[in-house]
C-alpha cells in the first residue's frame, strides 16, 4: 500500500531536484526587457552571470559579463558555447525576434531566420551546454516562449509556430534530463511592457489583400503590450522555475494567463480562437 501511494505521488507531482543557488548563469538577450532584468536579479543573488547580445557595447554591465551571441548564426553559437568555462547552473534561453506578417507574404528566408533564432538556435546552445550540466548533476533550463505558442494568432503565425516548437521540445527535454538533476521549464509571457513592439519585424505588402486587417491586429497588439504587465511581474514568475524544489513544466504571466488557460480547457476551440482574435481587433 505504501509503495502504491509513493508511486501515485511520483506520478502526480513534478520531481524534486537539487537546489540551484550559485554558480554560472547564462541569459541570452540580456540587453533589454525580460533578459536584462533576469540577468540583474541573478547578479543580485550572487551568480556569475554571462549575458549575451548580438553586439555587446561593453564587457561588463551592472555586474553582468556581456558576450557576443547571434542565434541566427550557428558559428556564433558554437564560439559562444566554447567560451563558457565549467558547468552552467542556470540557462535562460530568452533572446528572441518578434515577427509578424500574413503567412502568404512571409519571405521564406525571414521564416527560416525566425525559426533559427527562436527555436533551432536555442536548441543548439542547450545541446552544447548540457554535457557539463549532466556531469554536474544539477541545473535549470528555462525556455522563454510566448502565450502565442499556446494561443496562435493571425498575422503572428511564424512567431507562434517558433514558440510552440520551443515549448514542445522543452517538454520532451524535461523528461530526458530530470534523472540528471536538471529541470526544464517553459515560461510563456503574455503581453509584457518591455517595448518589444518597437523591435518587431513586419512583413506586409502595403497594397496587398491583408494590409488593412494586419494594421488592425498590429494596432491592437501594440496597445495590449503598452498596457501589459510589468517586466518585474513576468520575471517573478520566471524565478519560480529557478527557485522551486519541484519546478513545473510550465509558467505563464501577463494577458490574464490563469483565466486564459482555464478558458482554453473549458471552451470549444472555435470559441477560444474567436476570443483570442477579438482581443486583437479581428
Ligand atoms: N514582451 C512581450 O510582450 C513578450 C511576450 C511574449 C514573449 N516574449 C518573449 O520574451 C523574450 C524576451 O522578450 P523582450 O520583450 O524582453 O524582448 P526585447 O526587449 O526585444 O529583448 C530581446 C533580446 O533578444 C536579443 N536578440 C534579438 N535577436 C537576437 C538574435 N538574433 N540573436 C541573439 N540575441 C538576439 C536582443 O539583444 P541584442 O539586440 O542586443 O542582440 C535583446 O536582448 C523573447 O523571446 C520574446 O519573444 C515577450
Amino acid at each position: 500500500m505504501a509503495n502504491k501511494s509513493a508511486g501515485l505521488a511520483k506520478f502526480l507531482r513534478a520531481p524534486s531536484l537539487p537546489p540551484v543557488r550559485s554558480g554560472t548563469a547564462v541569459v541570452t538577450g540580456a540587453t533589454s526587457g525580460i533578459g536584462e532584468l533576469v540577468a540583474r536579479e541573478l547578479v543580485e543573488r550572487g551568480f556569475k552571470v554571462i549575458g549575451t547580445s548580438r553586439s555587446p557595447q561593453k564587457d561588463q554591465v551592472n555586474g553582468i559579463e556581456m558576450r557576443q551571441l547571434d542565434l541566427g548564426n550557428p558559428a556564433s553559437i558554437e564560439a559562444f558555447a566554447d567560451s563558457i568555462e565549467g558547468p552552467v547552473a542556470v540557462l535562460v534561453n530568452n533572446a528572441g525576434e518578434s515577427q509578424s506578417g500574413p503567412v502568404e507574404e512571409l519571405p521564406l528566408d525571414a521564416l527560416q531566420r525566425l525559426m533559427q533564432v527562436n527555436f533551432t538556435g536555442h536548441v543548439d546552445l542547450t545541446q552544447r551546454l548540457l554535457p557539463a550540466m549532466r556531469a554536474a548533476g544539477r541545473g535549470r533550463i528555462i525556455m522563454v516562449g510566448s502565450m502565442l505558442g499556446s494561443f496562435p494568432l493571425a498575422y503572428r503565425g511564424s512567431y507562434a509556430a517558433s514558440k510552440a516548437a520551443i515549448k514542445a521540445i522543452a517538454i520532451a527535454l524535461r523528461r530526458e534530463v530530470r534523472r540528471f538533476g536538471i529541470g526544464v521549464s517553459v515560461v510563456e509571457p503574455g503581453a509584457i511592457n518591455t517595448g518589444i513592439s518597437l523591435r518587431r519585424t513586419k512583413y506586409i505588402k502595403s497594397d496587398g489583400p491583408y494590409s488593412a486587417e494586419f494594421d488592425t491586429m498590429i494596432t491592437n497588439l501594440d496597445a495590449n503590450e503598452a498596457k501589459g504587465i510589468s517586466t518585474q511581474g513576468l520575471v517573478a514568475e520566471l524565478f519560480k522555475a529557478i527557485d522551486d524544489k519541484r519546478p513545473s513544466a510550465f509558467y505563464a504571466a501577463g494577458s490574464s494567463a490563469p483565466v486564459a488557460f482555464s478558458a482554453q480547457r473549458a471552451l470549444p476551440l472555435e470559441i477560444m480562437q474567436n476570443l483570442v482574435h477579438r482581443k486583437h481587433g479581428l
